[in-house]
């Protein structure tokens, strides 16, 4: 079976202001794949998600989506053609109310009620602050404003970075859902299990460059890949 590819990174150097954080990165996402992203801290995997949403200073390299350089394009842009980052920091407006910070996500033919569906919650919160949000809601919200914007590639950085275990698992629910075979995703995380239970592919990073890009089950059946790049084995 032939699968089209989503996302080709090519030779992506890219870094903030003149440095480089990454280095000599390439390689291709297939539609309906999920891609784990894993490495140690400050190894890069924010700014590979930063500078595929266009967030970062690219110095060398191509990047296609659908076929389409998008390297020039500015975020906004790369968010219409399909790209939906759910960044580390899950920059929410703390000012504006739920549904507000919904709608600054909205694209063409998007309804808070769709977000309401996969969130209940977040229609009980409605008219509060963003800033009046527990860190799961904060994520909730964060995620759904990304989904308004109706991405089929959608990136997740480190979604269950300080939540709950109950909000985790009903995060993961969510994923599960889009995980339907027309969203592809990639998810940076730090639990290298969770990397290993969600993914199809893993990419792992040190020091900005790629020391591992294959499949998770080649990963599962050699931990030792894992020893070698993390300095780790599996929990
Ligand atoms: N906004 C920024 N400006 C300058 N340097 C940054 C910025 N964000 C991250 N860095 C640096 O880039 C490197 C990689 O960081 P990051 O991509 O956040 O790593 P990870 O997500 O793997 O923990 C680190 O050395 C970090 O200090
Ligand atoms: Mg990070």
């Amino acid at each position: 079976m032939r699968h089209e590819t989503v996302l080709e990174l090519s030779g992506i150097r890219a870094g903030y202001g003149d440095t480089h954080v990454l280095n000599d990165i390439s390689f291709s996402v297939a539609k309906g794949e999920r891609l784990a992203v894993i490495g140690r801290n400050g190894v890069g995997k924010s700014t590979l998600l930063n500078t595929l949403m266009g967030l970062t200073n690219l110095h060398a390299g191509s990047i296609e989506l659908h076929g389409r350089p998008i390297q020039s394009l500015p975020a906004h842009q790369r968010a219409m053609l399909g790209l939906g980052l759910v960044p580390q920091t899950r920059d929410i407006f703390a000012s504006l109310s739920v549904e507000e910070n919904l709608l600054a996500g909205a694209g063409k033919n998007t309804s808070v009620e769709e977000a309401y569906t996969l969130f209940p919650r977040l229609k009980e919160r409605r008219k509060n602050g963003g800033g009046q949000l527990s860190g799961g809601e904060q994520q909730m919200l964060s995620i759904a404003r990304t989904l308004m914007g109706k991405p089929d590639l959608v990136m997740l950085d480190e979604p269950f970075e300080g939540l709950a275990p109950v909000i985790c698992d009903m995060l993961m629910e969510v994923f599960e859902q889009l995980a339907d075979g027309e969203h592809t995703l990639i998810r940076v995380e730090q639990h290298t299990e969770l990397a290993l239970s969600f993914s199809d592919r893993m990419l792992i990073l040190d020091n900005g460059e790629i020391v591992f890009y294959g499949a998770t089950d080649e990963v599962r059946d050699n931990p030792e890949i894992l020893e070698r790049s993390l300095g780790l084995g599996i929990a």
